[in-house]
């Protein structure tokens, strides 16, 4: 595999744990540490996961692919060489990303994927190790490293080590507690920069509206912004958010105690709280009731109408719509004063009842 980077070797290595280096240092010195409320658990998944997937999972993989790639297919070993860097490059790092956008949100919508990627959500503060808190079990079936592992197999080792590169410093960037848009934001003449940055790669304050708790705020939306690199897929498929401000908390609506080893090695190992959905006998009880609610509300108070029909506080959204496709609706009161709200979960006109029950 030909993939040195101007000729140095495994610059594109050093570079990648440079930049998760850089990263940490920086927010250490910022007082990272003093502040963090992190447990031990979260150190040992967080620095765990990340030795893992690096020196383990991914090479382990790509060395798979690379492996039965030469023994079935040998002739296309150097498939990729017959064409320039830039269009090898640019079709590496588009389709890696187009993989990791869809895997992300399906990892949203389906239970079993939800629970390995949970405990990247179960974090309550952001951080340049945030971006390695999943079970192992979620990068081996990642598929966009399956993707590195044919691009290399195929030739294009360069392009994978200037991706890895980019990748590696817009993500751990749109993780950290060091967002470097704020600044963007505040300033008049900068601003229009961002505006058209931010549609382009993900922006720390893109994230971080997708880690937090809850669309309640008005500034998150845990159920949105799941690209990786670039803010392009979201934009396509409708589940772009943008905004300028940083969500004041981070994690699940329902935090849960669960020991680190049961949150990166599940299925294998399974939590001990009854609580969580890792505990072997969770279940999500259906809450919808045939009759609308009669609800009390306030003029200009924001409220999240669960559409999923599991909440256990109806009419209201607590979060258990998380691992399914269905999303929470955000709605504020108009006027003091009682609202008939669907709670049958079948309405045309959400949050308000508008008697599909009756139907
Ligand atoms: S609990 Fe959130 S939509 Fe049902």
């Amino acid at each position: 595999m030909e993939g040195d980077l101007f000729g140095i070797p495994h610059l594109d290595i050093y570079l990648v744990f440079g930049i998760l280096l850089a990263f940490g240092l920086l927010e250490i010195a910022n007082g990272m540490l003093r502040a963090s409320k992190r447990k031990t658990g979260d150190w040992i998944q967080e620095a765990g996961g990340f030795l893992v997937l690096s020196q383990l999972i991914k090479p382990g993989i790509v060395l798979l692919v690379y492996l039965l790639g030469n023994s079935l297919f040998p002739q296309y070993s150097t498939f990729l060489y017959g064409f320039g860097f830039i269009p090898v490059f640019l079709v590496y790092l588009l389709v890696d990303d187009l993989l990791q956008y869809w895997y992300h949100r399906i990892a949203h919508e389906k239970p079993f994927l939800w629970k390995l990627h949970r405990a990247h959500h179960q974090a309550e503060e952001m951080g340049f190790f945030v971006s390695y808190r999943n079970a192992a079990l979620y990068y081996v079936f990642m598929p966009n490293i399956w993707w590195i592992g044919l691009i290399l197999f195929l030739g294009g080792a360069k392009a994978v080590a200037l991706g890895l590169i980019l990748k590696q410093l817009v993500i751990i960037g749109s993780h950290s507690t060091l967002p470097w848009d704020k600044v963007f934001y505040k300033n008049t003449f900068l601003k229009p920069v961002i505006t058209i940055l931010q549609r382009i790669i993900i922006t720390p304050a893109f994230h971080h509206a997708h880690h937090g708790k809850s669309k309640l705020d008005g500034v998150s939306d845990p159920n949105g912004n799941f690209g990786n690199m670039f803010s392009i897929w979201d934009q396509l498929f409708g589940t772009a958010y943008f905004n300028n401000t940083f969500p004041q908390e981070y994690g699940l609506p329902h935090s849960t105690n669960d020991h680190w080893s049961a949150s990166y090695f599940y299925p294998f190992i399974k939590s001990k709280d009854e609580t969580s959905e890792l505990n072997p006998s969770f279940s999500k009880e259906d809450t919808s009731t045939n009759e609308p609610v009669f609800i009390e509300i306030e003029k200009g108070k924001n409220y999240l109408w669960c559409a999923c029909g599991k909440s256990k506080t109806q009419p209201f959204c607590d979060g258990a719509h998380h691992g399914t496709k269905f999303k929470p609706i955000l709605f504020e009161g108009k006027k003091n004063g009682k609202v008939r709200l669907c709670n049958c979960k079948k309405t045309g006109n959400p949050p308000f009842c508008d008697d599909s029950h009756l139907g």
